[in-house]
Formats: C-alpha cells, structure tokens, sequence
C-alpha cells in the first residue's frame, strides 16, 4: 500500500469538552451530490471512538510545511497534547487546522466495521480553502515535498528481470540500462 501516494489529513472530533485528532490518508471524496467523504479509522483510536458517538467529523488537509503536525498526531499522545499550541480555529465546535490546504466538517451519515478500521461516509456541511499552497505527500513511509528527485531514484533501480514463461528460461543478456532518458 505504501507504493500509493497520498496527500496527508488531520481528522478531529470534538465531545465533551475534549478535542480528538489522529493523521489519516485513507481519505477519499465519494459523491459529488451530496458531496460526501470517506475515512478510514483504526477501531482502536481515541478518535473513531469520539466521532462515533458525536457523529460531527472534522478534517484539515495538510500543507507540505506542516509535516511535524502529521507526526505528532500520528502518535498516542492525549488530545490536550496533540492540540498544544497548535494554531486551530472551529467549525460548530469540531477544531480544524490553520495553515492547512482545506478545512471540512462533516456529518457521519454511515459507519461500517470491517477488519480492524471503521469507515465512515460524512457528507460535507461546510468547506473552505485554506492559506497553504502546497500538498504534503506521504510515499513509502516517508513524507516528500517534492516529486523530482524521487523520480530520478526510482529510474536509477536495476530494472527486474523479465518473467519467464512456463517450461522457458529468461534471456540471458546485457543488464538493463541505467542511465534512463
Ligand atoms: C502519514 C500517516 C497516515 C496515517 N493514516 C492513517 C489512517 O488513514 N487510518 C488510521 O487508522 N491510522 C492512520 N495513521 C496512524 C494514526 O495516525 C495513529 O495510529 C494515531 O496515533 C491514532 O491516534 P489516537 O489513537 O490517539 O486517536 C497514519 C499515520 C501516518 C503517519
């Protein structure tokens, strides 16, 4: 799965007085009418536990300066510490990250169990576009800001040898060509 390239979000819930967020990229639109998204949560986490009971969803598409926000909210700290001095401002009450790319609230309208995530379907109430300019990437386990360099990496990999067909042997021959064009 790390081979797909995804953009990085913050998904936050709000309930009694607490604030809940956790990193997620197994984020996706599903309806344009109604316009609807789809996040995939660890049963587990603190969060899919507080949006399951509050129904009201928030999430903030991350920035690519904003990688030690993605970091800190991938790790069990309690709710107070993730949001320490973290720059937020709330959608009916559901905190949302500034600087981020976007900001939505969402309204839990379906929860499926499968495996050890819960999915949840939110239709979008409110939307806006936020200061940041460009998209952090999460690829291979690791977080990139720019395509470019990769790129010239992946090239540089000895290609696979080509699959033999049954019962046949693989050609034998030069090694592939490196230097790519
Ligand atoms: C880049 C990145 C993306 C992640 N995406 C998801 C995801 O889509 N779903 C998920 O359940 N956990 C995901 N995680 C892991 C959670 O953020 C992590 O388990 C977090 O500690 C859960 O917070 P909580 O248990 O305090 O609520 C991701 C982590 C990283 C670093």
């Amino acid at each position: 799965m790390g081979r797909f390239a995804t953009g990085v979000t913050i998904v936050t819930a709000h309930e009694n007085g607490e604030d809940y967020g956790m990193t997620v990229n197994a984020f996706l639109s599903v309806s344009l009418d109604p316009p609807s998204i789809l996040v995939s949560l660890g049963r587990t986490t603190d969060t899919a536990g507080a949006l399951g009971r509050t129904g009201l969803l928030g999430l903030s598409i991350l920035a690519s300066d904003q990688q030690e926000i993605s970091e800190r909210f991938a790790t069990r700290l309690s709710g107070r510490e993730k949001f320490r001095n973290l720059r937020t401002h709330r959608l009916r009450g559901v905190p949302v990250v500034e600087g981020s790319l976007g900001n939505l609230l969402g309204e839990v309208v379906q929860r499926t169990s499968y495996g050890t995530h819960d999915l949840f379907v939110a239709r979008v109430l409110v939307l806006e576009l936020g200061s940041g300019d460009d998209p952090l990437i999460f690829w291979a386990s690791e977080y990139a800001e720019r395509f470019g360099p990769r790129k010239i990496q992946l090239r540089e990999r000895p290609a696979a040898p080509p699959l033999s067909r049954k019962g046949s042997k693989a050609p034998e021959g030069k090694p592939p060509d490196l230097k790519g064009g």
